[in-house]
């Protein structure tokens, strides 16, 4: 049995909330800016009602054995207030977020040791504040250790593919190459479709290539067939699917534009890495937002 706080209960709080439920022997908090009524999951295998304590104060957060942060990547320094309070002396955060920088985002707040990276998989939407479809299933992929097996160990009997993996950072790279170029459709405003057209497609190619070559400076194993590979899985998705920095942007919410390109851009810079398509990007999708604020 643990006690398992979550700290951002959207898409994927909401299914790790269910599947941690459904492993049927640990005490779950769930840790919300707002009163959270009811919270129901409709899971592959039906709806689940979560049976959860509910605090939206960090002054009020109970004392927990393992902390995990599922909200989105700009939305860190708003999680980290409820660390110190939740947080049994040495419990590890694990942080389920896209990206590359889990550790480094939370390393002001907690001791880089007790950071644990999740890379999640789950096509999970959030249609309300009480009500959360999960689409497939959740795989969580940390990287091999101590930590690494006691999270895996806390999804044990459930549905979840849980696992620990010996090459994180090749694990971390392969899916922010996929990310990147969904960019494209966020910057134009249309669906995920948009690549299947040749010139965007060649956008989407550069794109994925020098977050291949910044992959690979930073340790990630990605090989040249990586760019062709992102953009046939782009092409063979439904082509009305809306991406969630598509559905950021039309919401007027914040965008992981940080975490998912302009990393590139900054991690390029440093390795001496050329990323002209990436920052170019990054600038476009950025004044977009300001003309429109
Ligand atoms: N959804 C997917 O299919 C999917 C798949 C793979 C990876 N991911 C990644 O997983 C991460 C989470 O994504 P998501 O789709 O679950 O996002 P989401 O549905 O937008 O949920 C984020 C949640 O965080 C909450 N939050 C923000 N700041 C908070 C704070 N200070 N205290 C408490 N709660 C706070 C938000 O609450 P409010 O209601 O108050 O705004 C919201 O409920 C992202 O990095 C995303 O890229 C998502």
């Amino acid at each position: 049995m643990a006690r398992i706080a979550i700290v951002g209960v959207g898409a994927i709080g909401g299914v790790v909330a269910a599947l941690l439920q459904s492993a049927g022997r640990h005490e779950i908090v769930l840790c919300t800016r707002r009163p959270l009524a009811e919270l129901v999951v409709e899971t592959p295998d039906g709806p689940v009602r979560i049976d959860a304590a509910v605090v939206t104060s960090p002054g009020d957060a109970p004392v927990v054995d393992w902390v995990m942060v599922a909200t989105k990547a700009y939305d860190v320094a708003g999680a980290a207030k409820w660390l110190e309070g939740l947080r049994a002396p040495g419990a590890p955060v694990a942080v389920l977020q896209n990206g590359v920088e889990h550790r480094e985002r939370f390393a002001p707040y907690v001791p880089f040791e007790s950071i644990l990276p999740v890379i999640v998989d789950c096509p999970a939407e959030r249609k309300s504040p009480t009500r959360i479809v999960q689409r497939g299933g959740m795989s969580l992929k940390v990287p091999s250790g101590a930590l690494g097996s006691a999270f895996v160990d806390l999804f044990a009997g459930t549905a979840a593919d849980a696992a620990v993996v010996p090459d994180f950072t090749t694990v971390a790279w392969r899916k922010l190459c996929h990310n990147a170029a969904g960019v494209l459709p966020a910057l134009l405003l249309q669906p995920g479709g948009v690549l299947r057209d040749e010139a965007i497609g060649d956008v989407a190619l550069q794109i994925v290539s020098e977050c291949v070559a910044v992959g690979r400076a930073e340790g990630a194993q990605l090989d040249d067939a990586v760019p062709e590979a992102v953009l046939k899985a782009y092409r063979a998705s439904p082509p009305d699917s809306i991406n969630s920095l598509h559905a950021d942007r039309l919401a007027g919410r914040p965008m992981e534009i940080d975490a998912r390109n302009g990393v590139i851009v900054r991690l390029g810079k440093k390795h001496g890495v050329p990323t002209p398509d990436n920052s170019m990007a990054v600038a476009l999708l950025e004044a977009m937002v300001r003309a429109t604020q």
